[in-house]
């Protein structure tokens, strides 16, 4: 029997792969419920839509439509964002959204869905996003532009001290199978600009405060919906 301090491990590893222990042998081996995962991708590896996205951040500086009153987020500027002729939508999110969402979300159901409200926001120190979900089925994240590095920004005198450092740190909460609270921080760097993270539209996230930085944060956020009438969502009434 597994007892050393590998053992938890190797009973994840020999689950997962398929093995079970045989009848001879008495042996633990886990039960794992369904879970749905997050999908992350490096959008910096394709000029083509990186430059796009810049583009249309240019358009929407243009056209100056503000977004702040339809968000959550405590910061100066949020601008509504126009994907021309559904580019980005049709070309990289549909296939995978379309997938996650029979898979993860309106489970077997074949569903048109469309990219249904986009915007970009520009964050200054000490702004912040408050713990909010989102309207919709699926909601992403995309990191443009971080000016700060987690590594200085968590050893603030404010922060290096702290249990949980978490200045400038972007934070997924969810309730675990025990229904206890959790949460998964996201470090931001300038390493990760140009991920994008797709998530479950109902899961409550946060954005803590950046210090000491002038530059602006810039990033990119989008709802997708089931084009059903009305348009279909886990909840009308909370802020994007
Ligand atoms: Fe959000």
């Amino acid at each position: 029997m597994m007892t050393d301090q590998n053992f938890l491990k190797d009973i994840v590893k020999a689950t997962s792969s398929g093995k079970k222990p045989t009848k001879e042998q008495l042996e633990w081996y886990g039960m794992f419920l369904p879970s749905t995962p997050l999908l992350q991708c490096d959008l910096s590896k394709n000029k083509n839509i990186m430059d796009y996205l810049w583009a249309i951040i240019d358009e929407a500086k243009e056209a100056d439509i503000n977004f702040n009153s339809k968000l959550a987020g405590n910061i100066s500027n949020s601008l509504s964002l126009i994907d021309r002729d559904g580019y980005f939508f049709d070309t990289f999110l549909k296939g995978v959204c379309t997938e996650y969402i029979k898979e993860h979300i309106r489970y077997h159901f074949d569903l048109d869905i469309g990219l249904r409200e986009f915007w970009v926001n520009f964050s200054k120190k000490h702004e912040f996003n408050p713990l909010h979900d989102h309207a919709g089925l699926l909601s992403f994240v995309i990191w443009m532009d971080i000016p700060t590095k987690s590594k200085d920004q968590h050893n603030l005198p404010i922060s290096k001290h702290s249990g949980v450092p978490a200045a400038s740190d972007f934070q997924l909460v969810y309730t675990d199978v025990t229904g206890s609270i959790r949460t998964h921080s996201i470090d931001m760097d300038p390493s990760m600009n140009g991920t994008i993270i797709l998530f479950p539209s109902n899961m409550a996230h946060q954005v803590y405060p950046f210090y000491e930085c002038e530059d602006e944060r810039v990033s990119i956020s989008g709802n997708i919906f089931g084009k059903t009438s009305p348009w279909d969502t886990i909840k009308y009434d909370t802020g994007s």
